[in-house]
């Protein structure tokens, strides 16, 4: 039998083969080898040329092994270039996407109700000429209260339930910085770093220490607002916040004025809206409970003790303030009847808007 067809050779030439295949990293180096084993003149196809010489009996035993031998490495030849294949692409057969399949829908995010209703309504402001102007949601006693005509002691700090900070403190170890609990305090910054006229709205959160219930929650959004210039009278007022009202509740919208009392403002009064759902005639009604009237925010002309405060002469300079809720706002306007929901990261409320 000729030497190289012996069955110790068909081993050692297996045995290189599959050592080469397995140190092939790329398709280039896999044809190589698939020449140097299998190709025309490749080391396998050489010995299979070699058997038709050998005699009867030999054929078929050296003819069979190097048959099995030629199977064995086209098999794993196809096995490396999966392998392969598997490495550089990820598996392509599991990986496969149906693209008969219908699409998923991308889940859109929406404004808060909150954002919503604060945008609306600065929007309406902002067109009668007023800018928006934002402040510190973290305040000073100074300017939350002091500013506003509201000294330590004054009884008026019982109507804002304080989250006070303990971050600093005065000589008699009163803390000295707080949540604001109303956006009014930017009335006092704003007049302080500009000189008249002044017309802004300031919307922003606010906070109180308070115990929630369906009309009171400890965070919430308010906005103010200021005009502030020689020869503002309260009819400026009257007619600014009539004409908002107008706008956003209806042009067939009455509204009423009656005094109230805020220490920063001379006079003061609640404004209120009559009701768009029954016009008074239900008892029952959910907006307005058959008072046919709706109160819809404070305001007033600046007391002379915040203007002084300011650096400002009464003499020379008067303005109007007013602070409104948008949450309360928004609750009237589409008849939410609990302001918690706002907050209670309920999705099927938040939805709605
Ligand atoms: N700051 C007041 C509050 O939180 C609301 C308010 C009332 C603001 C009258 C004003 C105003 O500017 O003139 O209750």
């Amino acid at each position: 039998m000729a030497d190289d067809l012996s069955q110790t050779n068909l081993d050692a030439l297996r045995n290189a083969a599959l050592g080469e295949l397995d140190a092939a990293t790329d398709d280039a180096g896999l044809e190589a080898w698939r020449i140097a084993y299998l190709g025309r003149s490749g080391k396998l196809t050489a010995v299979l040329r070699g058997v038709a010489q050998l005699s009867p009996e030999e054929r078929r035993t050296v003819g069979a092994a190097g048959n099995q031998l030629k199977a064995l490495l086209d098999q794993r030849l196809g096995g490396k270039r999966t392998a392969l294949e598997t490495a550089r692409f990820g598996n392509l057969a599991e990986d496969a996407i149906d693209i008969s399949l219908p699409g998923r829908p991308v889940a859109m995010g929406r404004l808060h109700p909150s954002t919503l209703i604060v945008r609306e309504i600065t929007d309406i402001f902002r067109s009668m000429g007023f800018q928006v102007v934002e402040g510190p949601e973290v305040e000073l006693d100074r300017y939350n209260f002091e500013a506003l005509n509201i000294p330590k002691d004054h009884p008026a700090r019982d109507m804002f339930d304080t989250f006070w900070l303990d971050a600093n403190r005065d000589a008699n170890g009163d803390s000295t910085m707080l949540l604001r609990t109303h956006t009014s305090p930017m009335q006092a910054r704003i007049m302080e770093a500009n000189e008249p006229p002044i017309r802004v709205v300031v919307p922003g959160k606010c906070y109180r220490y308070e115990a929630t219930d369906a009309t009171h929650e400890s965070q919430f959004y308010q906005i103010e607002g200021l005009a502030v210039d020689r020869g503002i009278t309260f009819a400026n007022l009257k007619h600014t916040l009539h004409e908002f009202a107008r706008r956003l509740f209806g042009s067939e919208r009455k509204v009423r004025f009656r005094c109230d009392y805020f220490p920063f403002v001379e006079p003061g009064v609640d404004l209120s809206i009559d009701c768009f759902s029954c016009d008074g005639t239900d008892p029952h009604c959910r907006i307005c409970r058959g008072a046919g009237w709706m109160e819809i925010m404070g305001a007033g002309m600046v007391h002379p003790n915040v203007l002084r405060n300011v650096g400002y002469d009464p003499n020379e300079y008067t303005g109007f303030a007013f602070g409104l809720g948008p949450e309360r706002i928004a609750m009237l306007k589409y008849g939410i009847e609990d302001i918690r929901l706002f907050y209670g990261n309920d999705i099927r409320f938040l939805r709605q808007f």
